[in-house]
């Protein structure tokens, strides 16, 4: 009585190195905090570690920061999914079951990323995927993006619904970006919106097809209703149509016609005659619909479920290359996007029969966080992880990145 046996007083000591662990106490002493799994830092800690664009480790400290300076209903546009997320989750969790089955005792003394589309050669496969409403993530908007592009040179897709028209971001990026399209359901607005992009010199139309309506985004519901702020281009007032996108103005557009249900396959034909540009189409996920596309002349496919807002197929893009990699059979080039986040997860995607693999959000959070420098620091984090993975794995060009390069649990 009153009296603990060593045993118990050893598993009292225990309970108190548990209860010292889990304590605000212990972080607060230099050189003390504990080790293993939570004491990452994460959210503030790791975002007031970021206070410039070249301090981002990944782009996931970027992610962070972004959340702290884009206003919260745009944070929400650039997260949110549609549903619970599992499409944009499971884009993530395909990649992670894959792994790289590393070659070695070859020679990496040399790294060639370079990739050529349309007869342009790129140093990088790594594309900026086309999304709208840029300067809601900072000031510059695209032009930022424009001007990141140009200092790495990377090849840019630019949105239907960019915040900037698509002359002046061509004269920021140097040269003409590719555009994505949206066909809308009003001929004449698509008629003049590619005869516009035609006259700035797009080489490329790329037919987004994956969004044919409206789509289930509850992420961007619950943080647009935490922000308060006026934002005559999206959110507030509530109810109010939003302002009309540059590159629809001065056309007959009206806001009921940005959906496009009845869009079908005889739509490459109708756009081939009043345009010289490529057709590259955005958002396929099947080799029915490859092969379609291929049997419709198009130039080139863009493997993409819109990054999981536009569908809730649960269907993750890098599963659904191999099938479209073998109907295309390198007739055409064919691009990736979906949650890829690091060189290793680029890798995966070439690895699977892409050419070139585009990123969205990544290059969003580093706008939102630090504008250009931001951008140009998310492009140099993945071009440099890419490399050091390429090195790793054995495989110093992309051409040596094979099918046989990845497996998957
Ligand atoms: C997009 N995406 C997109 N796609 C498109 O064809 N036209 C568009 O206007 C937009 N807008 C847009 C806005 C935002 C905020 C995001 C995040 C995405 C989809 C984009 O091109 C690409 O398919 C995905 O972003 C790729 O997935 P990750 O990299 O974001 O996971
Ligand atoms: C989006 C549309 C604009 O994904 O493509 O928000």
């Amino acid at each position: 009585m009153g009296h603990h046996s060593p045993h118990t007083e050893i598993a009292s000591r225990r309970d108190f190195v548990r209860w010292l662990a889990a304590s605000p106490l212990l972080a607060a002493i230099p050189g003390c905090a504990p080790v293993g799994p939570g004491s990452v830092p994460t959210g503030p800690t790791a975002a007031a570690a970021t206070s410039t664009a070249a301090d981002a480790l990944d782009v996931f400290d970027m992610e962070r920061v972004a959340e702290t300076t884009v206003p919260p209903a745009h944070f929400g546009y650039i997260q949110t999914g549609v549903d619970g997320e599992e499409t944009q989750r499971n884009n993530r969790a395909a990649l992670e079951r894959m792994f790289i089955r590393a070659r070695r005792l070859v020679d990496v003394s040399r790294i060639d990323t370079r990739v050529t589309l349309f007869g342009r050669e790129w140093p990088t496969p790594i594309v900026i995927a086309p999304c709208g409403s840029q300067r809601g993530f900072h000031a510059e908007g695209e032009l930022a993006t424009a001007r990141a592009a140009l200092a790495r040179e990377h090849l840019q897709a630019l949105s239907t619904v960019s915040s900037t028209g698509v002359e002046d971001v061509n004269e920021a990026r140097g040269e003409p970006v590719w555009y994505q399209l949206y066909a809308t359901s009003n001929w004449d607005v698509t008629q003049a919106v590619v005869e516009r992009v035609r006259a700035a010199g797009c080489p490329v139309i790329v037919l987004t097809v994956d969004l044919p309506g409206g789509s289930n985004r509850l992420t961007l519901e619950r943080w647009s209703r935490t922000d308060d702020r006026t934002c005559s281009s999206c959110h507030r007032p509530r109810g109010r149509a939003p302002t009309v996108k540059p590159m629809f103005q001065g056309t007959s557009y009206r806001p009921g016609d940005f959906r496009s249900p009845g869009l079908t396959w005889d739509f490459i034909g109708r756009l081939r005659e009043i345009t010289d540009q490529r057709i590259v189409v955005k958002g396929l996920m099947t080799h029915e619909d490859a092969s379609l596309a291929l049997e419709h002349g198009v130039d080139g496919i863009w493997v993409s479920n819109h990054g999981g807002r536009a569908e809730g197929s649960g269907q993750a893009t890098v599963d659904a290359l191999p099938e479209i990699a073998a109907v295309v059979a390198g007739q055409v080039p064919i691009i990736v996007d979906g949650g890829f986040r690091r060189g290793s997860d680029i890798f995966k995607g070439i690895a699977r029969g892409a050419d070139a693999v585009a990123v969205g959000r990544p290059y969003l959070w580093g706008l939102g966080a630090f504008g250009q420098a931001g951008v140009e620091r998310v492009l140099e984090i993945l071009s440099d992880e890419l490399r050091i993975t390429m090195r790793l794995a054995g495989a110093p060009s992309l051409a040596s990145i094979m099918e046989s390069s990845v497996g998957a649990e």
